[in-house]
């Protein structure tokens, strides 16, 4: 009895281990459920296939239901790993620059430079991180960007005319990219050429560094050389420009040797500087170094906010009315608890108290996923639970799917603002799943400016106007491409309120 009693522990002791063995030996990454594609070009001209702003894409949405949240595939030429899931997502850009890289478009660094922040790694990195860290202090929001965001809404929104007809991309735009030309470089002036050039020639940057598949196999190569020709010479030209614009006003600077910004701190205005003379005071950065991360900053300053504002003005126009009356009460009731009812200028209280209004961008952001995605490369072969990512393998870590996840946010589809005021048993999740400013090391810096930007901008909209979608018979959708994007330029139709006395 004994024996048998013996053989059936040892039996079921052996069962055990097995079992567990087996459960916690690492699944090889490939063993994930997904689907591979075509030879070569694996999925990727799906994944990359363009898809409306009120869905997730079919690609997404068809993987996730049958493969999960976490699956594999075969992307630009890689094995890769898509991650629909937060926690996969927040190990990934947690160990950037450690285990992981962004794994750029082949033409990136053509665009952006070598010595661009994009590429930098390590102390370069850190370097980079702790001028922008100065350039976006918390102290420069609260005085300089907030005046200068204040001063560039009002003349804006005040050179519309009720009945206009205007391009919420163009406008958001302009608005963006004169507080980067304002904070980067001091040009202020609308006839400067400088600035001019700027507005031209920046709005082609983007579709620049999407636009070139070479990189993506299964393209003709003749249409993908097509493509490649005219990119290349159109993003060198404005690549070229931008970079003269700053060498010239680096060697304007140098030959004029009173210090611009002991002239501002004479007429105590310690944080009006801008990010140029930053750079070049402190006496350790390259020529190369400057002009490439102003190009960089220059970039990441105005574009993600400028669509991120567009897109904002598409939600308003076509949200229950519920919204814009909280929004107005919200911000008349500022205007109306001044004492001196001239004083048009936002003061950070202000800001401050627009509490439903930060609830809007938040819920703006979440929708809009400006960053869809942003796609890893492993740098080692790394472990993550049970399964191993082999090195030089694609992670794209999805932060749309992660953000319009049913399970983190109630209706996820559905623009509600409310939704951030109402403290619920859902928080964690949510924070967990709201990432539309990455994470990790390179989490954006351009946070709480972006925010500002927004908010500032709502305001002078929201007490001034009312607006509705133009072509109401076909408004213009926005869509990614992979990037967000609003192919006719989304034109609104405004109508002038008289809420108050703005003399
Ligand atoms: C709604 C507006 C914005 C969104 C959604 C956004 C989103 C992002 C995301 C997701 C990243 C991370 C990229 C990665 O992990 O590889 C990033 C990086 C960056 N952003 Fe933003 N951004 C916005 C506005 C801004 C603004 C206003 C600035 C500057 C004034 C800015 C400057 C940067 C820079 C310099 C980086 C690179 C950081 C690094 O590599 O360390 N961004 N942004």
């Amino acid at each position: 009895m004994a024996t048998i009693l013996a053989f059936l522990l040892l039996f079921t002791a052996l069962v055990t281990l097995s079992l567990l063995w087996f459960s916690t030996k690492e699944k090889p990454f490939k063993a994930l459920p997904g689907n591979r594609g075509w030879p070569l070009a694996g999925e990727t001209l799906s994944f990359l296939k363009p898809y409306s702003a009120n869905s997730l894409g079919v690609y997404m949405k068809n993987h996730i239901s049958r493969y999960g949240k976490i699956f594999s595939s075969n992307l630009l030429g890689r094995e890769a790993i898509v991650s629909a899931d937060a926690e996969l997502n927040r190990f990934v850009l947690n160990r950037d620059g450690k285990q992981f890289k962004t794994a750029w478009f082949a033409a990136a660094q053509k665009i952006f430079g070598r010595e661009s922040i994009a590429f930098a790694t390590g102390k370069t990195h850190m370097k980079f991180r702790s001028i922008i860290a100065d350039f976006l202090s918390t102290k420069r929001l609260q005085t300089v960007f907030l005046e200068d965001a204040d001063h560039l809404a009002s003349v804006l929104t005040k050179s519309w005319r009720d009945g206009d007809v205007i391009s919420a991309k163009q406008e958001s735009f302009k608005y963006c990219i004169k507080l980067m030309a304002k904070s980067t470089l001091s040009i202020k002036e609308e006839d400067d050429p400088q600035m001019q050039m700027l507005q031209r020639d920046y709005s082609h940057f983007l579709s620049a560094i999407f636009s070139l598949p070479l990189n993506i196999p299964g393209m003709k190569y003749w249409n993908a050389l097509q493509v490649y020709i005219n990119t290349y010479l159109l993003f060198n030209k404005v690549r070229r420009k931008v970079v003269n614009m700053v060498k010239k006003t680096m060697g304007e600077r140098m030959i004029d040797s009173s210090c611009r910004k002991k002239v501002f701190y004479e007429a105590g205005d310690e944080y009006n500087y801008d990010l140029l003379e930053m750079l070049m005071e402190r006496k350790e950065y390259s020529n190369e170094e400057i002009e490439d991360f102003m190009l960089g900053m220059i970039f990441a300053g105005h574009d993600s906010t400028s669509r991120a504002i567009a897109f904002m003005l598409y939600l308003l126009a076509n949200s229950p009315s519920a919204v814009i009356t909280a929004l107005q009460e919200e911000h008349l009731k500022i205007i109306n608890s001044r004492s001196d009812k001239k004083q048009q200028k936002l003061s950070w209280d202000d800001y401050k108290s627009m509490k439903f209004s930060r609830c809007v961008i938040k819920e703006t952001l979440r929708l809009s996923s400006v960053a869809p995605f942003i796609p890893k490369v492993a740098t080692e072969d790394v472990r993550y639970k049970e399964m191993i990512i082999p090195r030089g393998s694609l992670v794209i870590v999805h932060m749309r799917a992660v953000q319009l996840d049913p399970f983190a946010f109630h209706n996820p589809m559905n623009f509600n603002p409310w939704r951030w005021l109402d403290a619920c048993c859902d928080d964690e999740k949510r924070k967990r799943s709201y990432m539309p400013f990455g994470g990790g090391t390179r989490m954006c810096p351009g946070e709480n400016l972006a925010q500002l930007e927004m908010v500032v901008l709502l305001h002078h909209i929201i007490i001034n106007y009312e607006w509705e979608m133009a072509e109401s018979a076909a408004p213009d959708q926005p869509i990614y491409l992979p990037y967000l994007d609003f192919p006719r330029g989304l034109h609104i139709k405004i109508k002038a309120l008289h809420l108050f006395d703005r003399k």
